[in-house]
């Protein structure tokens, strides 16, 4: 019936509040899909529980109310199927830029020539290809990150998860990484749920964005972004349609930023 992957159905969250009797409301009734090879961004503003909700798709966070569904599957623990690129690169200082990407695989028991061929295959996909005997140390921020998203790559998973992955990025290392991103996942057909603060990013990237409200979070809308593609990451008001869908999203997200601020 339904192409769905990934769906959060009613997902509620409070959290102890430090130094307070009463748990503070995050996430308060939060529901939507995630279809097959679609991208989706969810935006919303800070401490609004977006990195809660990638947690829950990731199984690390179970909600109090509600659930995640994945493949129909309710998940109830760690989700091995899922990739986590989390908002700080993190690769392990004392191993090389190989060693880091092939380590998903050795943990998974991959025989040793797949290894090396889905690892040169997941660099070459992040432009990383001469650097594979390189420590983090002796790569730049973008190219630690493309780092962290090769070793989500190459394990092929189900759904990829990012939370806020280019927001420490200058803007044109950003700029060339979303069109990456955009390249990879057309390629691989991948199912992506992308976190970020960024309108513009969430409407080059996303066939569909979910608006967050301020806490306690609600859906305040799910767009749908119908811009041809590949998008043009550079010179996002070349793209026919952008400002309509930017508008579309602005909308919603407006009155979350102004409420309580400057008056
Ligand atoms: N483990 C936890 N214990 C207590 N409170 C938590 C925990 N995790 C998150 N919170 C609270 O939940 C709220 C949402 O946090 P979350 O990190 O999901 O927000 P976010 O939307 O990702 O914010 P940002 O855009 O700043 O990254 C915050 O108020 C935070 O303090
Ligand atoms: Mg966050």
């Amino acid at each position: 019936m339904s192409d769905h992957v990934l769906a959060f159905d009613a997902i509620g969250q409070d959290f102890p509040a430090p130094g307070q009797r009463t748990n503070i409301r995050v996430l308060d009734g939060i529901s939507f899909e995630v279809d097959r090879g679609k991208f989706v961004a969810v935006i919303g503003p800070s401490g609004c529980g977006k990195s809660t909700l990638l947690q829950m798709a990731a199984g690390l966070l179970i909600p109090m109310r509600g659930a995640v569904h994945h493949r129909s599957r309710r998940v109830t623990g760690i989700n091995t199927e899922v990739g986590f690129v989390p908002q700080q690169a993190q690769l392990f200082p004392w191993k090389t830029l190989c060693e880091n990407v092939e380590l998903p695989l050795l943990l998974r028991g991959v025989a040793a020539g797949e290894r090396k061929e889905r690892v040169a295959s997941a660099l070459e996909a992040v432009g990383l290809k001469g650097f594979e005997q390189h420590f983090p140390s002796q790569l730049s921020g973008g190219m630690q990150k493309r780092g962290s998203i090769a070793r989500t790559l190459v394990y092929r998973p189900d759904i990829i998860l990012m939370d806020e992955p280019f927001g420490a990025l200058d803007a044109q290392t950003r700029m060339l990484m979303q069109s990456d991103l955009q390249n990879l996942s057309m390629e691989a057909g991948a199912t992506v749920v992308f976190v970020t603060h960024d309108i513009t990013e969430a409407v080059l990237l996303a066939d569909q964005v979910a608006v967050l409200s301020q806490r306690p979070s609600r859906l305040l809308a799910n767009i749908q972004i119908d811009l041809p593609r590949p998008r043009n990451m550079f010179e996002p008001f070349r793209n026919p349609g952008f400002e309509a869908a930017y508008d579309a999203v602005w909308t919603e997200f407006r009155s979350q930023i102004d409420t309580g601020r400057a008056h």
